[in-house]
């Protein structure tokens, strides 16, 4: 009635963004993610066969909106078990949370792992791709290998299947990724918020969607055929055109500071010196720059010394979530 779970955050290089039904949770697009190896969600779950009550505690503070997602992930798991039982949840981050490093993905991915192996029912990640997806869009992704699709196909529903899946494993096609943090602050509107409100108010929206199914097939066979320059294109395209629906939204998303700006344009003037480097930004301030491993180092020393910038942390392909034994 106990378990651990450790699930690495992931960074969407053809972005998740819009919800097809915000009750269900169903995103509206497909994505395409690096599952980071490095950057660590670590959650804890005890059940109470004598409570009904569920409470989480993220990085030390009781979380009631995290908690009330997290209540509607674990009804499901506690639902499949045949268990009635109170959950007490315990998550830390080793990286700051809510500031666009994918700590709902992580986060969702550890809990579904935790409580699954805690109510003890099968904890494979396609079994709880579709759990995770209920606490968070872009959860299912920390539950697989490397680089991973989740695809947006009109049949899933609510609480159906979900197609997710590892396309390339961690050592097929080695990249370095640096976290670059501008900020630690967390942002003021959160990605549900911020794409619901993108949905409903900017231009730009249907222009997302009716183009974004063309940019995932793109990506997928640039990762089938390693061509790096292909996929720079593609997911700086994808992360721009997913800033410019925000930043039309009313009243305006707009995630960036001056040192994101900054490592952007350096980023650039590394790419066409002929390094292998390309940005994505998510809901927040700070850059992940993506490259191949043997200008890793370079790279790094190259955005630590950009304006505005506190910490790069580096990164790697990782494993999916797992449990701990
Ligand atoms: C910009 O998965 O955090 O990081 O489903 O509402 O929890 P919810 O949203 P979330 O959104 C992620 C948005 C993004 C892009 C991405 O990761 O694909």
């Amino acid at each position: 009635m106990q378990a651990t779970a450790i699930a690495h955050p992931n960074v969407a290089l053809i972005k998740y963004w819009g919800k097809r039904d915000r009750d269900t949770n169903l995103p509206a697009v497909g994505s395409l993610s690096l599952t980071l190896s490095g950057l660590e969600t670590r959650t804890t779950i005890w059940l109470d066969k004598d409570s009904t009550e569920d409470q989480l505690v993220l990085n030390g503070q009781p979380d009631s909106s995290a908690t009330a997602r997290a209540r509607l992930c674990l009804d499901l798991l506690r639902e499949r078990a045949g268990i009635e039982a109170g959950a007490s949840v315990e998550s830390t981050n080793n990286f700051p949370t809510a500031a666009g490093l994918a700590s709902s993905a992580s986060g969702f991915a550890a809990l579904v792992k935790a409580g699954a192996a805690a109510l003890g029912i099968d904890a494979d990640a396609d079994a709880l791709a579709g759990v995770a997806r209920i606490g968070s869009g872009s959860a299912p992704r920390s539950l697989y290998d490397g680089i991973v699709v989740l695809e947006n196909r009109e049949s899933d529903t609510a609480t159906g299947s979900v197609h997710c899946a590892t396309i390339s494993a961690p050592d097929n096609w080695p990249l370095a990724v640096m976290v670059v943090i501008t900020s630690s602050a967390a942002k003021e509107i959160g990605s549900t918020e911020g794409m619901e409100l993108s949905r409903k108010t900017s231009p730009y929206y249907q222009a997302w969607l009716d183009t974004h199914q063309a940019d995932l097939d793109a990506a997928l066979g640039a990762v089938r055929e390693q061509d790096f320059d292909a996929l720079a294109e593609l997911s700086e395209r994808s992360c721009l055109k997913m800033h410019a629906v925000a930043m039309t939204s009313q009243t305006p998303l707009f995630y960036w500071s001056a040192a994101t700006v900054a490592c952007m344009q350096r980023v650039w003037e590394l790419r066409r010196s002929g390094v292998p480097v390309f940005f994505t930004i998510d809901a927040g301030p700070q850059v992940k720059a993506v490259c191949l491993p043997e200008v890793a180092t370079q790279v790094k020393a190259e955005l630590a010394r950009v304006q505005g910038v506190q910490d790069v942390i580096e990164c790697g392909l990782g494993q999916g979530a797992w449990v701990e034994s």
